[in-house]
């Protein structure tokens, strides 16, 4: 045992990191000073990073998990939305390419009566940020005080808002931190993150979106369902109704990948019409987040095709500073890529996609990168079409049009046309239902 390097510091990062890499458990008050210590910086990044990597490598238990979420969860405030007329529900992504759901499902469950607390991020690699979609109508703005917060959710019934820094700072350093050292992918990390934000925002019942596939972290079914089900049960025992959908992420969502076009897209399905699968599973969530409310007596579809959806839609817009009825921006440019021979589409790669999307100017690198509110990539055709030779399948849309080339390398291997009659081998749109 090495001595404590701190003077007033109980433990040694040192010994907490060998007693992971030695694969024991911790001790909850190991875990509780090594988050409260990272917080504060008296553990360093680079001890905070072998720890995540032995984490990684060598894994937690359900105890330990829970322990350090709560511990994430104390790093920061927890926000109260007990005094609100309506129940809370909220839905989280584990993130995905053209995964624009939240648009219209924030409006569409508070048009039915429960109110959303949305507290979304920015994107970062090939997965789009639902603030950066957003910002991408003219006047809408994404920081919002608390009270501002509180006082549109009992109006409107639904805000989408960035996460004020007092939220799980404590996730904030580690999240940053793991996406530089090949951390990220570390279920008990992924499922703490996720649900120190989730618990701390206060929200009442949370629907959690796992997504599977090239497009998401879990690329097969069973890691995903040992994701969603650590997650059910931390929402659970800290008392938030919490239930997942697995969802297919081998393909993108919709017929959109990009920030602009997400909202386009999103604002046609609260227009009644959209692409069938961004229409199917907004539907499916917006049950389950009113079941978990209390509200199983409501139909989400009703207030889809009635216009009540589309009205919190422009409330939402409006009580942020945007313009709901602005024109949205255009690309200066586009390409369009041809099918290449006649058949049947039986793959559309949603990793690939995303990629393209993402160097079109869609998604940054680093934090502090501009997006493109208008790049993206709008596909013509999902896996099961028929498509001709010769016909438009994806169009790339950039304002600066040297970004076409390595998009088009990105596209590389992303689409398989088959002899007509053939039928693609994908998973289902919802593939599982994880409850307590
Ligand atoms: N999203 C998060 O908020 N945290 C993770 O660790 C992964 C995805």
């Amino acid at each position: 045992m090495s001595e404590p390097s701190g003077r007033n510091e109980p433990f040694d990062a040192v010994d907490v990191i060998v007693t992971k890499r030695g694969k024991q458990r911790l001790s909850d008050e190991q875990i509780d000073w090594v988050i409260d210590a990272y917080t504060r910086g008296a553990v360093a990044d680079e001890q905070m990073s072998a720890l995540a990597m032995a984490i990684l490598l060598n894994g937690m238990d359900r105890e330990e998990i829970a322990r350090w979420t709560a511990a994430m969860i104390a790093s920061g405030e927890r926000m109260d939305f007990s005094s609100l007329s309506r129940p809370t529900a909220d839905k989280h992504s584990t993130g995905g390419v053209g995964d624009k759901i939240t648009l219209p499902l924030a409006p569409l469950v508070a048009a039915c009566g429960v109110a959303v607390p949305q507290l979304s991020g920015r994107g970062l690699g090939h997965t789009g940020g639902t603030l950066d979609k957003l910002e991408s109508i003219p006047g809408w703005r994404a920081d919002l005080s608390n009270e501002d917060m509180l006082r549109q959710l009992e109006d409107v019934g639904a805000v989408i808002c960035a996460a004020g820094s007092g939220l799980a700072p404590a996730d904030k350093k580690l999240y940053a931190l793991r996406d530089v050292t090949g951390t990220v992918e570390a279920i008990p990390l992924i499922a703490s993150s996720i649900m120190s934000k989730k618990i701390a925002e206060g929200t009442g019942a949370l629907v959690l979106d796992v997504k599977v596939g090239s497009g998401a972290f879990m690329k097969d079914v069973d890691d995903a369902r040992e994701l969603a089900e650590t997650m059910v049960a931390l929402g659970t025992d800290a008392g938030v109704t919490t239930v997942a959908l697995l969802t297919n992420m081998q393909v993108p969502l919709g017929l959109t990948a990009g920030n602009a076009l997400e909202v386009r897209e999103s604002v046609e399905v609260l227009d009644g019409g959209g692409p069938p699968d961004v229409v199917e599973l907004t539907v499916a969530l917006a049950r389950e987040m009113l079941a978990a409310a209390g509200r199983e007596d409501v139909d989400p579809a009703d207030a889809l095709a009635d216009g009540r959806a589309m009205d919190a839609w422009r409330a939402m817009i409006s009580a942020q500073g945007g313009d709901p009825g602005a024109a949205l921006p255009e690309a200066k440019e586009t390409h369009t890529v041809e099918a290449p021979a006649d058949g049947v589409l039986t793959q559309l790669d949603a990793l690939k996609v995303g990629v393209a999307a993402w160097r079109l100017g869609a998604g940054r690198a680093r934090k502090e990168d501009p997006v493109q509110a208008a790049a993206g990539v709008v596909m013509h055709a999902k896996p099961g079409a028929t498509v001709r030779g010769g016909e438009p399948l994806l169009t790339l849309h950039t304002d600066t049009p040297e970004r076409f080339d390595r998009a088009l390398a990105a596209l590389d291997g992303a689409y398989t046309i088959a002899p007509e009659g053939s039928r693609p081998d994908l998973l289902p749109l919802i593939i599982d239902r994880i409850a307590p």
